[in-house]
């Protein structure tokens, strides 16, 4: 198969996990007959220093021409302390999710037998937590109306919902559902949002097309905590934008590394994949990242590409690199540790 692939390092540590990802997809390629052309292209911070804008055309006309996205990490210290400042490297990726369509991001959490005691939970409640987030991405708080008032001493961002956005990322939900084991929670906030109270009509009026799914309503605070105490009470949870970034985050301490943790954004046509964690200024250039989250990505890439041969290759390399403390220092606990690099070599020699 000939496969196009654009990608997007963007910042901080991005670079080096894109990296290993792609010598894992190329050893991949080679395993299994098929040809990948790479094509580069600016985001984030870096884009902005070339061309002053954090998602250009150019990068956008060589993504929808792809038959994937794979993205690194966006976001630079530069911005954050500065909060006039008027272009962020962010708002590439968020413009970037809107002009793709991409708006249900799938993060799955699960647990790796050989670091279960890696996660700061307790091994009994972690063990076998298998559970998938759809986050929805391209609305909500996060694309409303946001502003200042009062010559800037009152600040505003809003959250809208139509009924069409719920739709189809309930529909994903459901779809995902029957696919696992039947369950879903939609996680909100309805007893005090109206947008949550959209979502949970809209929910309860879909339910009736997917019989077999048990579905659950729980408000968002109680699932940030019950997550952590009982993971294996979910299999598939829906939320909105928000909520999705926070509880993703908190679910990664599951797993016991957010460097471990992929995710797809999906949508109207192509898909981009990108680890969930961010840019990691520190360890930017210090070939230190933890590359797997990204390396993952890329497996879920190949199950969207329906080549599901491929992902499993990549995933089974991934739990021996890590069986045989083939890892960075992040997962090292004290023992020996290989670089970024390193990772990315020994995961393409043994694909
Ligand atoms: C994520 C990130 C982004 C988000 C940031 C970098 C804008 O935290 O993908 O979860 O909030 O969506
Ligand atoms: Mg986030």
């Amino acid at each position: 198969m000939n496969l196009k692939i654009a990608l997007l390092a963007g910042d901080g540590i991005g670079p080096e996990v894109i990296d290993q990802a792609v010598k894992v997809c190329n050893a991949i390629a080679t395993r299994f007959d098929h040809h990948i052309e790479w094509k580069p292209a600016l985001t984030g911070a870096a884009a902005i220093d070339a061309v002053g804008e954090p998602y250009p055309d150019e990068t956008h006309e060589i993504c929808v021409s792809s038959d994937a996205v794979l993205f690194g990490a966006i976001g630079h210290p530069r911005f954050d302390n500065d909060p006039s400042a008027k272009v962020r490297p962010e708002q590439g990726l968020l413009k970037m999710r809107k002009k793709l369509g991409l708006f249900a991001n799938v993060r799955p959490t699960f647990t790796f037998p050989s670091l279960i005691d890696k996660s700061p939970l307790r091994r009994e409640r972690i063990e076998g937590t298998d559970l998938v987030f759809l986050r929805e991405l391209t609305g909500g708080i996060y694309f409303g109306q946001r502003g200042r008032k009062d010559n800037g001493e009152t600040a505003f961002d809003t959250c809208t919902y139509t009924r069409a956005e719920v739709v189809r990322i309930a529909k994903k939900g459901f779809e995902i559902a029957m696919k696992r084991s039947k369950k879903l929670c939609c996680v909100d906030k309805a007893n005090v949002l109206e947008t949550s109270r959209l979502w949970r009509e809209t929910f309860q009026r879909m339910e009736k097309d997917y019989p077999e799914v048990e579905v659950s309503y729980e408000f968002v605070d109680a699932v940030a905590m019950r997550l952590v105490q009982w993971p294996n009470a979910y299999d598939v949870l829906v939320t909105m934008n928000l909520f999705g970034d926070i509880l993703t985050d908190e679910a990664s301490v599951i797993s016991g590394s957010m460097g471990l943790m992929p995710s797809a954004s999906v949508g109207e046509s192509i898909g981009l994949y990108e680890p969930i964690h961010g840019s990691y200024p520190q360890a930017a250039g210090k070939n230190i990242a933890n590359p797997l989250a990204t390396v993952l990505s890329a497996a879920m890439m190949f199950e969207d590409l329906n080549l599901d041969e491929e992902a499993q290759a990549i995933r089974e390399v991934v739990n021996q690199s890590l069986s045989e403390g083939i890892v960075t220092e992040d997962l090292a606990d004290g023992n020996k540790s290989y670089k970024t690099s390193e990772v990315g070599d020994w995961l393409a020699k043994n694909i």
